[in-house]
């Protein structure tokens, strides 16, 4: 048995935090759905729908912060799981496509409660300045510089279970845990500047990624699923503290 740690430090995302308990009115461009309808599913869908075309710019009613491209400042990510032994940090990380996603489905279990959402972006690209050193398939990775990766046909759920709480007398939802998944179709990387500059050492290990970026990409998906699910979080709970329970899903 492998030992796994994983360490994640996300910085993020400066977003007006608001984390008093509060139960604001909903903004009125979003379209509340009510817990008790049997069209619950298909509400919650397009409301979230109707949002979409306002994701790329960011929502900060919604603590929704621009998604496309979505800046990260700053992610460390330490990982030592048998075949992946890393430490990688990235700075200035830029994503495009987020925005551009389809809502395969959802499923809400007001009682619990419970989300899950299914969605699938056609492309998502990423660029950012990486810095590495490690193993990764038991082969050494060493280097930094540019890193720009592209993943096409992605589809990723989202269990989101939570549990009701008192504030203030008003019900809010608390994040006990957040579950993402992932299935990606394609991908391609290219780590610039990889082994100080070597440019056979780097190309060979481009051309190794890219072929065996199936088994790459099991070897990072605890700590990219990790990553998701602290950022999804980061929104959720302050979504779910400035917006009561009877809010967001009335009788
Ligand atoms: C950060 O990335 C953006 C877009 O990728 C780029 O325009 C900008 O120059 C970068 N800034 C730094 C400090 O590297
Ligand atoms: C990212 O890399 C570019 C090109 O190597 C460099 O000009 C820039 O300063 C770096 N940005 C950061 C935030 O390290
Ligand atoms: C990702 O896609 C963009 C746009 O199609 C392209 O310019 C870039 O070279 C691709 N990056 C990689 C690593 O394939």
């Amino acid at each position: 048995m492998f030992r796994t740690s994983l360490v994640l430090t996300l910085y993020f995302i400066a977003i007006k935090a608001d984390n008093d308990i509060k139960a604001n009115p909903l903004p009125s461009f979003v379209q509340s759905c009510q817990r008790s309808s049997v069209n619950l599913n298909d509400c919650v869908q397009d409301s979230i729908e109707s949002l979409i075309p306002m994701l790329s710019k960011g929502i900060p009613e919604l603590f929704i912060p621009p998604l496309d491209p979505l800046h990260i400042p700053e992610v460390t990510l330490e990982e030592n799981s048998g075949a992946v032994v890393f430490s990688s940090s990235y700075k200035n990380i830029s994503v495009k496509g987020l925005s551009r996603f389809g809502i395969s489905s959802v499923e809400v279990n007001p009682k619990i409660p419970e989300f899950r959402f299914k969605f699938y972006f056609p492309e998502i690209q990423i660029k950012a300045n990486y810095s590495v050193t490690g193993k990764i398939m038991l082969m050494p990775l060493q280097g930094d510089g540019l890193v720009r990766a592209n993943f096409t046909d992605v589809d990723a759920t989202v269990l989101m279970t939570g549990r009701l709480i008192e504030k203030d007398e008003h019900k809010h939802i608390e994040v006990i845990k957040i579950h993402p998944e992932y299935t990606i179709g394609g991908s391609k990387v290219h780590l610039e500047n990889l082994f100080n500059g070597d440019e056979k050492l780097g190309s060979a290990m481009n051309s190794f990624l890219n072929e065996n970026w199936k088994s790459v990409s099991e070897e990072i998906r605890p700590i990219m699923e990790e990553l998701m699910a602290s950022m999804l979080d980061n929104t959720a709970s302050k979504l779910f503290n400035a917006f009561s329970f009877d809010t967001l899903l009335p009788l």
